[in-house]
This record gives structure tokens, C-alpha cells and sequence, in this order.
């Protein structure tokens, strides 16, 4: 199978345009799974509640959850996408997974970076992963990547692929999931944004090199820092299946979870 991303430069609070933008790209993407990046519909540097409030939608009733429901149905591929949702009035960051068959599920963002803080709820879904037929995807977003924690639950959950649309502003994501991947023997594509936002004083600058990774560490596509881009390359779910690392070493049942408990409940 085919999986991959599209990397752009979302204007801020143009909703209609960003998704158009995205529909066009889409339109040109040959494979079967693509990723959007983060928030790619109303840009990234709110500077008031009541702005996030303007652009979050419900799902799956709003119309960006509907109009990447009906392309995902005629090109008969799967999406995942950032968006802001409105979930009777708490406010999350999420992503949405369409499929030719219609909506499949959303992840609401873990671990929120920086002022989302102020605007979000910290998601409340869980690491879940969703079986597409071709593949088993889970879905992370942006700084979920700097807690390991993710991405091992959703390659312990029995994810191939882990979709992590992003928008990131530090410079050492894409290194760290060639890590990432060879820990779990899992795909991950990273669907990165592009460009510049300055609102009130606040600057970010986006990093772009959205980025797909093979389970032994191989970095099967990286994009541009700045140019929009599609990229996809072919992924094997047999290869993110064998956990094996040789013949007497195997990524999880070499894992000493005895070890580990206290670790996990504790402050250390
Ligand atoms: C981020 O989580 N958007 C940096």
C-alpha cells in the first residue's frame, strides 16, 4: 500500500481556502492513507479563546469532517487531518480519520504544547488504533511525539502506521522518529506544516521536512523545510508486524514490564 503526506502553509482563520488548498492536493495524491498536518484548516497562533471558538467544528458535522468525508469516498482513499472540536462546548484539538466508507473516528491531542494549554482540553480518547482492512493506523499529533509513551502504546495496540499530522516549531521531531520507529517496528508519517505566523508579538516558524519513516529506521521520504509538497512511498504492514530483532531479541517480548511498573506510576 501507499501512504504519505501533504505539507502546506494553512492561512490563518481561512478555513474555506485551507480546505480547498487541502482538496486540491488530495486530488493529486496517488496512494491510499494521507495525512494532513495539524490544525489545517485555521492556522496555529490564536491569541484569544475567542478566536479557537470561531474555528472549531463539530465532529463529524462539520464541514471540514464532511467535505474530506466525500472526497476520501470518490478517490476511495483514507485521511487524517488536524482540526479544532467543538464537543458540547469543550474545545479539543483533534484529528479525524475518514475512509471511503465515511467517518471512521477521532483522537483528541494528549499532551498539549505550550499556550494550547490555554485553549484546549487535554484529550480524553485515549491511544486508540483504527483497522482500515490495508492497515492498522493510530494517530498521535505534534507534541505527542516528545512522550515515547505514544507512539508504544499504539505500536503495542498493534498499530503499522502512526499518523501524526504536526505543526511543529522545534527543530529535533524528525530525528527523533527514525527513534521512534525502530523502537516499536512501526511507519510513521508526519505531516508537517510549513511557513511563518506572527499575530499580536508571538512569532512561530513552522519547520516543514514532514517526513515518513520505516520501521528499521529508514527515512523513506522527507519534504522540503518550506514548499508545499505531496509525499507518499510504499509501506509493507508485514515489515511493521515482525517485532523481531534477531533471532533471540524482540521489541516487545523482550520488554522487562516488571522492571518498568514503578517507573510508570511514579515521579522520579
Ligand atoms: C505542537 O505540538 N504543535 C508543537
Amino acid at each position: 500500500m501507499k501512504a504519505g503526506f501533504i505539507q502546506f502553509s494553512p492561512e490563518f482563520g481561512e478555513a474555506d481556502a485551507n480546505i480547498e488548498k487541502a482538496l486540491s492536493m488530495i486530488e493529486k495524491a496517488n496512494a491510499d492513507l494521507i495525512v494532513l498536518p495539524e490544525l489545517f484548516n485555521s492556522g496555529y497562533l490564536f491569541i484569544s479563546q475567542k478566536e479557537v471558538d470561531a474555528v472549531a467544528e463539530e465532529i463529524p458535522a462539520g464541514k471540514t469532517t464532511r467535505a474530506l468525508c466525500a472526497i476520501a469516498r470518490r478517490k476511495k482513499i483514507n485521511i487524517v487531518a488536524g482540526i479544532i472540536e467543538n464537543f458540547q462546548g469543550d474545545l479539543y484539538n483533534s484529528a479525524v480519520l475518514v475512509s471511503p466508507a465515511g467517518y471512521v473516528g477521532a483522537y483528541r491531542k494528549i499532551h498539549l504544547f505550550n499556550e494550547e494549554n490555554l485553549w484546549f482540553k487535554p484529550g480524553n480518547t485515549g491511544f486508540n488504533v483504527f483497522d482500515l482492512g490495508i492497515c492498522r493506523i493510530g494517530i498521535m499529533i505534534c507534541f505527542d511525539w516528545f512522550f515515547p509513551e505514544a507512539a508504544r502504546i499504539l505500536a503495542l495496540k498493534g498499530a503499522d502506521i502512526i499518523c501524526h499530522p504536526a505543526n511543529l516549531v522545534l527543530p529535533y521531531c524528525q530525528d527523533a522518529m527514525v527513534t521512534r520507529c525502530l523502537e516499536n517496528k512501526v511507519y510513521t508519517v508526519t505531516a508537517n506544516r510549513t511557513g511563518f505566523e506572527e499575530r499580536s508579538g508571538k512569532k512561530y516558524s513552522y519547520t516543514g521536512k514532514s517526513q515518513i519513516t520505516a520501521p528499521d529506521a529508514r527515512i523513506l521520504y522527507q519534504a522540503d523545510a518550506q514548499n508545499d509538497e505531496i509525499g507518499v512511498a510504499e509501506i509493507d504492514v508485514r515489515t511493521a508486524r515482525n517485532k523481531k530483532i534477531n533471532k533471540y531479541n524482540d521489541v516487545f517480548t523482550d520488554r522487562r514490564t516488571d522492571c518498568y511498573k514503578k517507573l510508570i506510576k511514579t515521579k522520579i
